[in-house]
């Protein structure tokens, strides 16, 4: 049975909140930790947006969005209570004549109690919510601000983002989320990683042979074309969500789990990434577009089609990278990176392949090596592939299974979404599954430097069919090192 510890009585403001990432994601979490019973009675939740809305519609709103994520049966009289919590007031936060004070007045204003402002809104307001917040005398010392990923397009534009929110409010009060830290199975790469003395031994380039970390995603862009095209798999998946594994799967033993010793051993990863050369971004990464195909036996549009625009697109859709970590513990071990919509199926894999024995007694079959796969979604489990005797006579048959860790055997509580958990850690005050102002920016310096060196290559963007495991110049990636991506997903 999951335990909840209850969080103090706080207030939370969702900027944005008729936006998609409020109904999917945030108004739903909310009721979840409701029903749990971790949020206290006295907590309120304003939702504000430009939208002229009642309360009641905007209950109304949050009702179809919790039960559209509801997880169990409908419980409608633990709704009605949680709906008079809601309140909504309309505005255009950007502005300082919006109307704050009545913003202010919908607040409890009591000393000590949290109060969290999330900013679910384009990141090209951040700076601007956050002065109007300033000048409204609500960047108050129980204020956080929560801001969503894309911190920018670039280093630049992130700067400029830090910078304009770090004028109004401290760093420690500054929360940059990436959903991906906040699922259990990401959570629990740490368990696994320093909770078991046996794997740091062979956690190196003395053991392992290279490591895999493969986000596919069989959804295509969906209303988001207009936002996707300006991004692209880098910059939407690559800089935040897959460097942020590649941190957790390299980086040394924090000193404990605090926020401030979790971040820094994260940020000397995004530093010692190796920086791409033109030459190197055409030998060492692919970028990809689907075409038209089949997935999950449906028939879906290309991505050019799927476009409103006549231009032809360039922006990728799946990339794929052989990256390096240029310190002692990874030196010469490569990381392949991969990421794409449209793939034949969503899942998202690390998978650390370690080195074969020194010397077979065995002969020829028993090549294949340790492997461990860790599955962060679907069907989240860890696997150990050990090679073992197959039992039976005619000689000496080895084969490779796995130690199989499946979360559907061993666990039956509800997995809480990842917005549920970063949500009560903000108003918790735990900054450790957030990233800090540093990270971030290390992160784009990487992929900054990876959109130049495409820029002066101008390499070619390969197509691979929707449905498809992406693009075969991604297989040669591999092929070319004498190594192949590992697909069997089950
Ligand atoms: C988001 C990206 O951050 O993560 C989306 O912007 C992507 O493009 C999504 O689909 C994937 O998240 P998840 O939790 O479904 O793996």
């Amino acid at each position: 049975m999951a335990e909840f510890i209850p969080v103090g009585t706080f207030d939370i403001v969702i900027f944005g909140a008729t936006g998609d990432l409020s109904e999917r994601k945030l108004l739903p979490a909310l009721f979840h930790r409701w029903l749990d019973g971790q949020i206290p009675g006295g907590s309120r939740i304003i939702g504000s947006a430009r939208s002229e809305m009642t309360t009641a519609k905007f209950r109304a709103f949050a009702k179809a969005a919790c039960k559209a994520g509801a997880s169990s049966n409908w419980d409608a009289p633990a709704w009605e209570e949680f709906a008079t919590l809601l309140d909504y007031v309309a505005m255009d936060a950007t502005k300082p004549d919006a109307p704050w004070d009545e913003l202010r007045g919908k607040l409890s204003g009591e000393k000590g109690w949290p109060c969290v402002f999330y900013l679910a809104t384009a990141p090209r307001l951040y700076v601007a919510i956050c002065e109007a917040l300033g000048a409204a005398n609500l960047s108050t010392q129980d204020a956080r601000v929560v801001l969503e990923k894309p911190i920018g397009t670039n280093l630049a534009s992130a700067k400029a983002i830090n910078d304009g929110v770090g004028a109004i409010f401290a760093e420690d009060a500054v929360y940059r989320i990436d959903h991906y830290l906040g699922k259990e199975t990401v959570q629990n790469l740490m368990v696994l990683r320093f909770g078991n003395a046996l794997f740091e031994p062979v956690w190196s380039r003395a053991e392992v042979d290279h490591v895999q970390i493969t986000v596919s995603e069989a959804l295509g862009v969906e209303d988001r074309a207009d936002y996707y095209d300006g991004s692209g798999a880098l910059r939407d998946m690559v800089q935040n969500h897959i460097l942020q594994l590649l941190c957790l799967t390299a980086m040394e033993p924090p000193g404990s789990m605090d926020a401030s010793d979790v971040r820094t051993e994260k940020i000397k990863v995004l530093r010692a990434l190796r920086r791409f050369t033109p030459s190197d971004a055409k030998d060492k990464t692919v970028r990809a577009q689907y075409t038209a195909g089949v997935v999950g036996g449906d028939a879906v549009p290309g991505y050019l089609e799927e476009l409103s625009s006549d231009d032809p697109s360039r922006t990728e859709t799946f990339v794929a990278i052989h990256a390096e970590i240029d310190n002692w513990r990874w030196a010469g071990v490569p990381f392949y990176l991969r990421t794409g919509k449209r793939m034949s199926e969503r899942r998202s894999e690390i998978i650390i392949q370690f080195k074969p024995t020194p010397h077979s007694i065995f002969g020829e079959t028993s090549s294949a090596a340790n492997r461990l796969v860790i599955r962060l979604q679907p069907d989240e489990a860890v696997r150990l592939f050990v090679q073992i005797k197959e039992p039976g006579p005619g000689g000496l048959r080895i084969k490779s299974l796995p130690l199989d860790l499946s979360y559907a055997v061993n666990f039956t509580t509800r997995y809480p979404d990842a917005y549920e958990r970063l949500l009560m850690d903000v108003v918790r005050g735990n900054l450790s599954l957030f990233m800090r102002r540093d990270e971030v920016e290390a992160a784009w310096e990487w992929v900054d430097g990876l959109l130049d060196a495409w820029g002066e290559a101008d390499g070619a963007i390969e197509t691979y069919p929707a449905g498809s495991n992406g693009p075969a110049a991604a297989d040669f990636l591999l092929r070319k090192d004498d190594r192949a991506w590992w697909e069997t997903s089950k």
